[in-house]
């Protein structure tokens, strides 16, 4: 879904955060290291905004730091890895001065457990209960430890104002909903994030209009499964059909989400993460109908052995999820698709491994994150399956899953060349400052000699040349 390079974030040393105003170091100052999807980068920014309001300054100088947040991700047994050596680092270089808090999903997960495992730390902190962090910090204060973990039904931190970290004053996220009734067998997010909640479309409007005001240019709405959004009030998700008609005139769907946030404003919109099970035709319609709407869709696909589907609990088959393809295809013959697949999970055989080979080739990604299988405590697989595919075939079908999203991103990419895209001026390339880098409305990443353009424009690029993950051209206009 929403990642970055999801395989490349976890070897990588998170991402610190900040705003730097001189200070010294009795004020009060934390650093906060996110891990793990956008969700939880979207959630560091609740946590520095909740902090402000408490005289916090955030920091990117951990030396400067008084207080130490890791926001935390438990979706591989290797995401979680990396926190544990990340506090190895911290635990040489603590004194006494500084707190140290353990935020997010890994705190959810292993609630108490954490603490007592990780002397080190002071604080652990779940998704559902950021705002009682001043509080919790009163007791760390006072010399105790302090917990909370409590997963809410209500609460979607609509009210909040997010402090921008990481900022590049053009691209954003918004949090549309919290937490996942899925049940997938592989995943431990409904168990770290607890039920879904969906958030008031007005408050969602508001956010997204005070970051236009403030110069960005586009915002990505962020759920774990954005086409099962149903705002009805409040509360935890209820079953459209058993709503009452007027009920059901006043709730508000995805789709009309979309139709309602890109009327509103002139920013670019896109969202993550789609639900094969979920994903309608009208969502795709109202894409369709929204220039300011990107074309872009990531779409999970996990398997394509629709016998491993089923023992994923994912709710839909291989013929289902091709004929969701084929509406996209359908609808917005330009559409950029992405996946997530995961490798060797419980009883997959060569058979099935095949399976997600040809699918892969029907559907031709424009590029996708793939992962083995990493069994994780409590989850329904842990449960009832065994995790019988050994590691070597699951690296090997890896590599081949790999090797061919590789290709198909390479022909992918190859058909723009000759064309003129729309990209979004996001900053300066990695390789040099004398070229800028953008996305299309594919979410391909362009990369272009800057020109006399400003960052945060929107230019058309002719597209001469092309890798696996980039698109090289010129301004034409
Ligand atoms: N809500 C999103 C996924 C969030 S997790 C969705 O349903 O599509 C992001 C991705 O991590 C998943 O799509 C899946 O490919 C991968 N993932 C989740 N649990 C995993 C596990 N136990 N082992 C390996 N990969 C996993
Ligand atoms: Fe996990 Fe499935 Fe929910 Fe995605 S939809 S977060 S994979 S349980
Ligand atoms: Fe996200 Fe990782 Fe939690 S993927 S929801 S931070 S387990």
């Amino acid at each position: 879904m929403m990642f970055e390079n999801k395989i490349i974030d976890e070897k990588k040393q998170g991402s610190a955060l900040l705003i730097n105003k001189k200070s010294s170091k009795k004020d009060k100052k934390v650093y906060i290291e996110s891990y793990g999807c956008q969700m939880n980068f979207s959630d560091s920014e609740i946590v520095a905004s909740i902090l402000q309001k408490i005289g916090y300054e955030t920091t990117r100088d951990i030396k400067l730091a008084n207080l130490i947040l890791i926001n935390t991700c438990s979706i591989r047994e290797k995401a979680e890895q990396t926190v544990r050596k990340r506090l190895d680092f911290f635990r040489a270089s603590k004194n006494k001065e500084t707190t140290i808090g353990i935020l997010g999903c890994m705190a959810e997960r292993l609630k108490s457990k954490f603490l007592e495992e990780e002397k080190l730390v002071d604080l652990v902190v779940g998704p559902d209960a950021y705002r009682d962090l001043p509080n919790l910090l009163k007791e760390v204060n006072d010399g105790r430890k302090a917990i909370n973990v409590l997963l809410s039904k209500e609460e979607t931190y609509a009210d909040l104002s997010p402090v921008r970290l990481d900022k590049n004053g053009i691209t954003s996220f918004v949090s549309i909903m919290r937490g996942c009734d899925n049940m997938c067998s592989f995943c431990v997010v409904p168990f770290t994030r607890g039920r879904e909640r969906s958030r008031e479309p007005k408050t969602i409007l508001n956010e997204i209009k005070d970051l236009e005001s403030k110069g960005y240019k586009e915002v990505t709405l962020l759920g774990q499964n954005v086409d099962s959004y149903l705002w009805t009030g409040g509360g935890l998700k209820k079953d459209f059909q058993k709503l009452s008609n007027e009920a059901k005139k006043n709730s508000t769907n995805f789709a009309q989400l979309l139709d309602f946030v890109a009327k509103n404003t002139s920013m670019r919109i896109r969202f993550s993460t789609s639900h094969p099970k979920d994903m309608t035709d009208e969502v795709l319609h109202t894409m369709a109908k929204y220039k300011n709407i990107c074309k872009y869709i990531h779409l999970p696909v996990q398997s394509g052995s629709s016998k491993i589907l089923k023992l994923m609990n994912r709710g839909y088959d291989r013929d289902w999820y091709l004929n969701r393809i084929k509406s996209i295809k359908k609808i917005i013959p330009e559409c950029g698709i992405s996946m997530d697949i995961i490798t060797g999970f419980c009883n997959e055989n060569e058979q099935d491994h095949l399976d997600t080979l040809t699918l892969m080739k029907a559907v031709k990604y424009d590029f996708g994150y793939m992962f083995k299988y990493s069994e994780r405590p409590n989850t329904l697989a842990e449960r009832k399956y065994n995790d019988n595919v050994p590691d070597k075939i699951k690296s090997r079908r890896l590599r081949e899953i790999i090797d061919l999203q590789q290709k198909h991103s390479l022909e992918q990419n190859k058909k723009f060349i000759g064309r003129t895209c729309e990209v979004l001026v996001e900053g300066f390339s990695k390789k040099s400052n004398d070229d800028f880098f953008g996305r299309t409305t594919q979410n391909t990443v362009a990369v272009f000699p800057k020109g006399k353009v400003k960052i945060g424009s929107t230019v058309n690029v002719l597209i001469t040349s092309c890798t696996s993950a980039t698109l090289l051209g010129k301004i034409i206009n």
